[in-house]
């Protein structure tokens, strides 16, 4: 479904990415793990085609994104869901208007086949009665859903999610990463999720990738992910103080 080849990225000075790569199969829930500013963000941002990699290639299916036509790069990009970190909704629109958005920009449905797909969704991830409140009515957790609706109104075969339970209080995380694995299940969709949160990432994960000074330096099934022996792994599933991760190490390949 979807393929990193040797990724490098670098914003000015600073690399973030230094030879990325990763497959992931059709149907699978791959958790990216990593630490904040280890470029979990970007990685998405790269699969989605809205940022060019400074090396590497990345495919998408049978498309190579890094070398789409702008044209070409939107038809296929309509096939990806995105939930971001913090639900970017607008603000100005109600839940029905937020989640029609790419609906209204993207096909020629008319508002009747729109508010029939809308309902649908707004139902499946449980906030059909909400239609008419505004982003800033709803709690975090709602905000969440409705970006997760929304995420799901064109179809896509694979969605993108962004550290989903960020900022959620734990109950509200968990009802959340259930929902996200009862609606990939249900739609057969493959998701690639982005989280440094360890409860959120073995919930969803049915395969991990943890994600370290620009490398994937583990990939495993959860339960072998666990046993790994990998130090900086270890450190990270632990939260231990001592081990080979440092505070700056995100800054050390930037020195390297
Ligand atoms: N557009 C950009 N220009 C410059 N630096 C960026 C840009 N986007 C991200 N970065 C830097 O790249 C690093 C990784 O960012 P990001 O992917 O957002 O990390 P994460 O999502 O893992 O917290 C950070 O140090 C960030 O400051
Ligand atoms: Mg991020």
């Amino acid at each position: 479904m979807v393929e990193l080849r040797d990724v490098h990225m670098q914003f000015e000075e600073k690399k973030v990415l230094d030879g990325f790569s990763l497959k992931v199969d059709p149907q699978e829930r791959l958790v990216i793990m990593g630490q904040t500013g280890s470029g979990k963000s970007t990685i998405l941002r790269l699969i989605l085609g809205t940022l060019q990699p400074s090396g590497g290639s990345i495919f998408f299916k049978q498309f190579e994104i890094t070398k789409l036509q702008r044209r070409k790069l939107q038809e296929v990009r309509r096939h990806i869901g995105m939930v971001y970190q913090y639900s970017a909704l607008l603000s100005s629109r109600n839940v029905r208007d937020n989640v029609a958005l790419p609906l209204e920009e993207l096909t020629d449905k008319s508002r009747k086949e729109i508010d029939k797909v809308v309902d649908e969704k707004l139902d499946l991830v449980g906030m059909k009665d909400s239609k008419d409140l505004l982003p800033s009515e709803l709690s975090g957790g709602m905000r969440k859903r409705v970006s997760i609706a929304r995420s799901l109104v064109l179809e896509p075969e694979l969605i993108l999610l962004d550290e989903p339970s960020a900022g959620l209080d734990p109950v509200i995380a968990s009802v959340i990463d259930e929902l996200i694995i009862s609606l990939t299940e249900k739609s057969n969709v493959t998701s690639i999720t982005v989280t440094h949160e360890m409860d959120s990432a073995f919930r969803i994960a049915t395969r991990m990738a943890m994600l370290y000074q620009g490398k994937v330096i583990e990939e495993a099934e959860p339960e072998k992910f666990k046993e790994s022996e990998n130090a900086v792994v270890a450190q990270f599933l632990s939260g231990s103080t001592e081990g080979p991760i440092l505070e700056d190490s995100q800054d050390a390949i930037a020195k390297k």
